[in-house]
């Protein structure tokens, strides 16, 4: 089965999203998938800690981030990924 969503989680590191992740972005095709972006930090906001990653995959559409604080659980994620409206 195709895979048409991708949520794209990662530690705020510095103020930003760890280069891996644009490395990441950079190595698949995502034309067409949903893409949503989810980040951890002690303090730092979401900010625009994907801007990056949403110009290095442009033909993809991409929902509203959330930021969570470092002690996150799977269930908060969750209950983000839940209320973005996607299967
Ligand atoms: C190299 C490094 C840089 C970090 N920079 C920030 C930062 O700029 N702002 C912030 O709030 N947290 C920062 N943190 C804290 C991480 O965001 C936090 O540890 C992470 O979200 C928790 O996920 P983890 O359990 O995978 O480390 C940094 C952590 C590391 C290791």
């Amino acid at each position: 089965m195709p895979i048409d969503v991708v949520l794209v989680g990662y530690p705020i590191w510095w103020g930003e999203a760890p280069r891996i992740m644009s490395t990441f972005i950079d190595s698949y095709d995502f034309s067409g998938k949903t893409l949503a972006a989810f980040c951890t930090s002690a303090s730092s906001g979401f900010g625009n800690s994907d801007s990056a990653l949403r110009s290095a995959a442009s033909g993809a559409t991409w929902l509203k981030g959330q930021r969570f604080s470092a002690g996150a659980s799977v269930d908060d994620v969750m209950k983000w990924a839940n209320g973005l409206g996607i299967n």
